[in-house]
């Protein structure tokens, strides 16, 4: 996805909450204010209609319109983020102060880097994305082209980090087949892998932030972090869609003690 440098493509419409200011930087979503998390929702956007639905399936023009006509996704492209998805973890930064200027973040599903950017952006020194897919680089974070299940992740990472994760994010989605029970089950089990995984890399007292579903199965995962945190929550972050079940658990203060003397116990 192209980048884009903040202030770029301004219109006469008022984007962002009046006396935010906004500093020029070449680097997407650096430069940025914090508060910028605000300014979706104070878009006045003008619907887009499409010209033409040739070779689109219903599905296509839908996801499309949906698109065209979404103030994140117009807002993400306006301040350089790379995607709208960087609106939620601003979001729940906002409400649950989970970065901050110094930590070492890993960004567990970056692609295509908008979280990255973000953690960046509010002052962690050392961060490293895994996505399967490519990411293009961003300034200031680490990007590791690969699975996150590989058995010599955790310990790329914590060469790359210098040490344990204060803060583990997974933003990650399994391909969704359609059928929500499914995709629930898929969804819960990768959050849970993601959470074995964070179990590896995570000093003391650090957090773990993790994508999944509303659909009931997610209670044993609930119970196993509870055990493991000193605080387990719920938040779905205003920028995410209202129609989708998604939401995150925030789960902060990690108990490495705690936790294996409820595996061992
Ligand atoms: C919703 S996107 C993440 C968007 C990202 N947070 C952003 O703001 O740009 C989910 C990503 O999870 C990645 N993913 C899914 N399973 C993965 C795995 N096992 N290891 C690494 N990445 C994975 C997918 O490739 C996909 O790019």
């Amino acid at each position: 996805m192209s980048e884009h440098k903040p202030g770029g493509g301004r219109t006469n419409q008022p984007l962002r909450v009046p006396g935010r200011a906004r500093k020029s930087s070449a680097t997407p979503g650096v430069g940025i204010s914090q508060d910028d998390s605000d300014a979706p929702r104070t878009l006045r956007t003008k619907a887009v209609s499409l010209r033409t639905a040739r070779g689109r399936t219903t599905a296509q023009q839908r996801w499309l319109a949906r698109q065209l006509n979404d103030p994140y996704v117009q807002a993400a492209h306006k301040q350089g983020w790379r995607s709208r998805a960087a609106f939620k973890l601003i979001e729940l930064d906002d409400r649950f102060h989970l970065i901050k200027p110094g930590m070492r973040v890993v960004d567990l599903g970056a692609a295509p880097g908008g979280w990255t950017q973000v953690i960046v952006k509010r002052g962690a020194e050392r961060v490293v994305g895994v996505d399967l897919l490519p990411v293009d680089p961003v300034a200031g974070a680490e990007i590791i082209e690969g699975d996150f299940t590989d058995p010599t992740m955790a310990e790329r990472l914590t060469s790359l980090l210098d040490g344990k994760a204060d803060l583990v994010l997974s933003d990650m989605a399994p391909n969704t087949t359609g059928h929500g029970p499914t995709d629930h089950m898929r969804i819960i089990g990768l959050a849970q892998e993601a959470l074995y995984f964070a179990f590896e890399i995570l000093a003391e007292g650090g957090g773990f932030v993790a994508k999944v579903f509303q659909g009931g199965s997610e209670k044993e995962m609930l119970d196993t972090l509870k055990q493991a945190f000193t605080q387990v929550r719920h938040a779905k972050p205003p920028a995410s869609r209202k129609d989708s079940s998604e939401l995150y658990v925030v789960a902060t203060g990690f108990r490495p003690e705690r936790l294996k003397a409820a595996v061992s116990g």
